[in-house]
């Protein structure tokens, strides 16, 4: 756990005893998760009872007489709420049944790779977040569920190779609008992130930023919507960059840095296939990584040339890149974060990031001075 922010990775336990699949597997998931491996069931059963991991990943023939099912029933039931995946050799049968259908258990027979196995760890944390927001407060929960559902369409209209629905994808983002007057984007920003899809997190972070800065700067209505709808959908061109660029933990080599950075050509080209897509939605699309001093891409843009929304858009997408918590870096807390843009001097607009410091913390032009 991040201390200052709240937001942690998942956790995952790893119960695995055969030596050459437990290394395996510890070092893919300790990638993106933070691991707790054991290769005894009772250490692990003790583990259980006292922490909650989101997932546990369990070899199916465990020693001495099974995996999970020794641990269902040692444990009285399958322990809650963890997912639970559990990995076989071939030719063996899934030893338990898992009470709460498909979308609490999975199951892989080696040899699996590794994209299958995040994929499906990811699709367990998803269910049990989806599941989580069900308990917050109405304001809360209904941005969530109403931008993840949204958020999938837009997924699946790119798939199929369809126009991202744009007045959909605005009516979904009307209760995150109505969330931040009431002043619950902080929560917001925070509820979001027990997700694992980290494009629709950190859009769904960026939208509220951008509304949330709207809101502080005195803009109403459809100005608010617009900053919402566009900070969703303004990394849409991740969607079709290869997960293995997106998700790389360490730096980007000189072959996949453009790919990396080909992403704002791409949202700007799937937003174009829509003539409902607004102006203001497009700019936040498009120019979200360009720099005032012109060293941003893709275009190079610098001064006039980029306006309030696109000034906007760079400071939100770094502070909430910053702030999120990643496999390979912790969340920084929002004052670092803003002293890392106070840094970035010319590059970024400092007279509207001292407006969206004073909008995010209020009081802490005060405290400095
Ligand atoms: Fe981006
Ligand atoms: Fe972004």
């Amino acid at each position: 756990m991040n201390e200052a922010t709240g937001i942690t990775l998942p956790s995952v336990f790893l119960i695995a005893h055969e030596p050459r699949h437990r290394g395996e597997l510890e070092s893919l998931l300790a990638r993106h998760f933070n691991v707790q491996t054991y290769d005894d069931l009772h250490a692990a059963l003790g583990a259980l009872e006292s922490q909650a991991p989101d997932v546990v990943v369990i070899e199916n023939d465990m020693p001495p007489k099974g995996g999970l099912r020794m641990l269902v029933m040692q444990a009285g039931g399958l322990p809650k709420p963890p997912g639970f995946l559990v990995t076989a050799k071939k030719g063996e049968g899934l030893n338990v049944s898992f009470a709460d259908g498909p979308a609490a258990g999975r199951y892989l027979t080696w040899p699996f790779s590794g994209r299958v196995l995040i994929d499906q760890i990811s699709e367990l944390i998803n269910h049990s977040a989806e599941k989580g927001w069900e308990n917050l407060p109405d304001n809360q929960r209904r941005p969530l569920q109403m931008t993840v559902e949204e958020y999938q369409k837009v997924a699946d209209a790119i798939a199929a190779g369809e126009p991202i629905d744009y007045k959909s994808a605005a009516e979904s983002c009307e209760p995150l609008v109505d969330a931040t007057k009431d002043g619950a984007a902080h929560a917001l920003l925070v509820a979001v992130q027990s997700h694992h899809d980290y494009t629709y997190v950190h859009s769904t972070r960026v939208a509220t930023l951008l509304t949330l800065f709207g809101h502080g700067l005195g803009m109403k209505g459809d100005n608010l919507l617009i900053l919402s709808t566009g900070g969703l959908l303004h990394d849409v061109g991740k969607l079709v960059t290869p997960p293995e660029i997106l998700g790389k933990p360490g730096k980007l080599d000189d072959q996949e840095w453009p790919i990396m950075q080909n992403h704002v050509v791409e949202s700007g080209h799937l937003l174009s296939h829509n003539p409902d897509v607004v102006r203001g939605a497009r700019i936040i699309a498009e120019q979200h990584h360009e720099k005032l001093d012109g060293t941003g891409y893709p275009l190079g843009l610098k001064g006039k040339d980029l306006n309030d929304l696109a000034r906007m858009s760079t400071i939100v997408d770094i502070f909430g890149a910053l702030t999120d918590a990643r496999s390979y870096k912790p969340a920084f807390p929002a004052e670092k974060a803003f002293a890392i843009l106070e840094d970035m001097g010319g590059g970024i607009d400092q007279n509207l990031l001292k407006v969206f410091k004073e909008i995010f913390l209020p009081g802490s032009k005060a405290e400095a001075a």
